[in-house]
């Protein structure tokens, strides 16, 4: 294929960005998102304090945007991120307990409901583990509600939208350690106990202090082991030139040599479209041009 979508669907797999839909009016953001991806994740737009800024007040405005836009030009809508510690409204602080529960799985249903049918993978939920060796939960308000809150939100995302792939999504999992055998753990225990789990998306957000893992291939695999589908979800990675290029093909590798890594998304289209706050860790430079990165991943798929 001569595109980065059209490339990776010739070995039967997306490949995606995360859109923000304020910039579908950037005619140069539009014309390479259009051109080269096949999958779209909405980058703010799905997220708890967008989606529901006053409790059961629900606002679908921009998502709805971006499935409209997904849907006339034949991509993939990852959806992103039903719970999540981070970017909720304001009205959640004042919850907790039962209260926090109910107002979670609520906007779960509502969320998954709405977009019922649009949806091939949804990010259920998102970052709940903690950094470092402990193997344990991250603190939140979600996690205070009871350690069973991860699985009852997947049941009521299943319940809302049968047809959705159903993913927990992280950070720091990408390679084999404490974080990534703690995420495994619930997978196979969720597996074991039937509670409905369909992937595993592994962030991938990668800079010197955090590069490109050498088990990376082997940690999607064992993952893969367990039923479920895994996903490079958010990827980026910081550098320029060659190195950069060559770290983009070492991900890219490891996805296709992994039968079940069945899609990979790229965290924003030009460098300038990354959240973070410095570097060049994008496939198309600021002004949209393609990049040695872009070329090595391409030449990968
Ligand atoms: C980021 C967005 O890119 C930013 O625009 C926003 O200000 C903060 O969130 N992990 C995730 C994503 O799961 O939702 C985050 O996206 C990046 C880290």
């Amino acid at each position: 294929g001569t595109t980065l979508g059209a490339s990776a669907a010739e070995k039967g797999r997306y490949f995606g960005t995360a859109v923000a839909v304020n910039k579908l009016s950037d005619s140069v953001y539009v014309g390479i998102l259009n051109r080269e991806f096949n999958s779209v994740t909405a980058e703010n737009e799905m997220k708890w304090d967008a989606t529901e800024p006053n409790q059961n007040s629900f606002n679908y405005t921009n998502g709805d945007r971006l499935v409209s836009h997904a849907q006339a030009n034949g991509m993939k809508v990852r959806g992103h991120a039903l719970a999540w510690h981070q970017q909720q409204p304001g009205w959640t602080s004042s919850l907790s307990g039962t209260a926090l529960r109910n107002a979670m799985l609520n906007h779960v249903t509502n969320v998954a409901t709405h977009y019922r049918g649009k949806i091939d993978s949804w990010d259920v939920v998102n970052e709940a583990f903690a950094d470092g060796n402990s193997g344990a939960r991250r603190d939140s308000n979600l996690q205070r509600t009871g350690n069973d809150w991860i699985e009852a939100a997947f049941r009521a995302a299943r319940a809302a939208d049968p047809g959705a792939k159903l993913c927990y999504n992280d950070y720091n999992t990408d390679g084999q350690n404490a974080k990534s055998n703690a995420v495994y753990a619930m997978v196979q225990d969720f597996k074991a106990r039937g509670v409905p789990i369909d992937c595993v998306g592994f962030q991938s957000h990668f800079n010197a202090q955090s590069p490109v893992p050498g088990d990376y291939r082997a940690n999607l695999a064992r993952f893969a082991a367990l039923g479920v589908d895994v996903q490079i979800t958010e990827l980026d990675i910081e550098g320029s030139g060659t190195a950069q290029a060559n770290n983009f093909a070492t991900v890219v590798n490891a996805c296709l040599a992994v039968a079940r890594c069945n899609g990979i998304t790229v965290w924003g289209i030009r460098d300038s479209d990354s959240w973070r706050a410095s570097g060049t860790p994008l496939l198309f430079d600021s002004s949209g041009n393609k990049k040695a990165a872009y070329t090595s991943t391409l030449n990968a798929l």
